[in-house]
């Protein structure tokens, strides 16, 4: 069911030169959710809990263009859209009432959406319904501020967007010295309810920063109002059957271990902030220590309650001392100059041509598809961390022609993504 949908949504070169209409920018939706009648707590950047929060996805660049104003996040987005809510349960943090918080990214602050009765908690929701001591961050997806643009293709948008944000919360919580633990499997539609979204917002995930306390949690009294995220709205009926298809894994492996987290802490703090999607590549080659530094980073283990395989293929196109050619787990799998190759296959992106290596990820159909997604994405995020700190550029890069790759590579399993690196 769940590869339904990906393989009807795969690009290919007749799909992308169909016509289409136009966007009206005007009509954009809005990146912000405000929940303006509750109360803000601006994060201080100064204080280490803030700071916490703050990584997970707040603003730290603007870009002006005539008559317009992009403001840039932690995390990268496709197309810049921000489809992504971030949603935190705190319970017992000292400077913060207990209580469900939403990140307002527009005011850079907390609002508390509702303060925790003595036995409540988001937890009665999970499968081990123990308190937690700590954070509970929620991530959702407000679809349609990516299928305005994307059209059916952008729930895949949706769920990569939202594993970065799970990546952006693995390097906060390394650099404030917090465990943390993904978790796919909640009663999703019974949160939705208490939360107000009315089928245009759905949470995808979720992580928990905390330890567990002895107490059960009981379920929320909560009820909160719709509030719009977007400001226009038009259903797809595509997505919506996606995400109503993919609210349930099943079968799940989950993963105990932690990554090995290679950096020091001062220069990461850095990082952070200082990361941005490359643009455009001059196409000098990188240095093969720093490809193996993004090798070895990005396939550590990653502790969730939902494991799914990724396979990381890569096509070097100019690294020092590395014969050219398509690469996996070490091998080369098939020598050759593939520059004009990947950048055909990126959509025709000069990204994937004029890059030092261009990566794809695939996974299998039987997996389950929200949590792989997601994984995908959070791959991605390490790939981006971990070029950064190598001070050479990297960027996500969503569209790609399915099949077409799929042949390049040799595989039958699903291209989840594909991401890009050089200088
Ligand atoms: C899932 C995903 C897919 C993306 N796909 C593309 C792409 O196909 N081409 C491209 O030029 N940039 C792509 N990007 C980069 C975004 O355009 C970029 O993240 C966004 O403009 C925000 O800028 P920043 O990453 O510099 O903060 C993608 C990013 C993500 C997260």
């Amino acid at each position: 069911m769940h590869d339904t949908y990906h393989k009807a949504t795969e690009h290919s070169y007749w799909s992308v030169r169909q016509p289409s209409r136009g966007l009206d920018w005007s009509m954009q939706p809005s990146p912000f959710k405000i929940y303006e009648e509750y109360p803000l707590i601006p994060l201080d950047l100064d204080n280490p809990t803030h700071k916490f929060i703050y990584y997970l996805g707040g603003i730290d660049a603007k870009k002006s263009y005539p008559g317009v104003e992009y403001y840039l996040r932690t995390i990268p987005s496709a197309g810049a859209l921000y489809p992504t809510e971030i949603y935190l349960q705190i319970r017992e943090v000292e400077g913060f009432e207990d209580g469900i918080y939403h990140f307002d990214i527009a005011y850079g602050g907390v609002r508390l959406l509702y303060a925790l009765g003595e036995d409540e908690g988001v937890e009665a929701y999970f499968c081990d319904k123990r308190k937690i001591k700590g954070f509970v961050s929620l991530y959702s997806t407000i679809y349609y501020r990516s299928s305005w643009k994307y059209k059916n293709r952008a729930y895949r948008y949706c769920l990569l967007d939202a594993g970065h944000a799970l990546g952006a919360l693995e390097i906060s919580a390394f650099l404030y010295e917090h465990a943390y633990h993904i978790h796919y499997d909640f009663d999703i539609a019974a949160l939705n309810e208490r939360f107000g979204f009315a089928q245009r917002e759905s949470f995808v995930s979720s992580a928990v920063v905390g330890v567990p306390m002895s107490q059960k949690a009981a379920k929320l009294g909560m009820a909160l109002p719709f509030i719009d995220g977007t400001r226009s709205f038009e259903p797809n009926p595509m997505i919506e059957a996606a995400i109503q298809d993919t609210k349930v894994v099943h079968h799940c492996r989950p993963n105990f271990r932690y990554p090995k987290m290679p950096f020091v802490k001062e220069r990461l703090d850095e990082v952070v902030v200082q990361r941005r999607s490359m643009r455009d590549f001059k196409g000098y080659p990188i240095q093969k220590a720093q490809l193996a530094f993004v090798l070895e980073f990005m396939p550590q283990p990653i502790p969730s309650d939902c494991d799914e395989k990724i396979d990381i293929w890569y096509v070097i196109n100019n690294v020092k001392e590395m014969l050219q050619g398509l690469y996996k787990d070490g091998e080369l799998i098939k020598a050759g100059d593939f520059r004009a190759k990947t950048g055909y296959l990126c959509l025709e992106q000069a990204l994937g041509s004029q890059s030092a290596v261009t990566f794809f990820l695939t996974g299998k159909a039987k997996g389950n598809y929200r949590p792989m997604m997601q994984k995908a994405g959070h791959l991605g995020h390490r790939c981006y961390i971990a070029s950064e700190y190598q001070k050479i550029g990297c960027s996500g890069i969503g569209a790609f022609y399915d099949e077409e790759v799929q042949e390049f590579l040799g595989t039958k399993d699903m291209v989840l993504y594909a991401l890009a690196i050089g200088v």
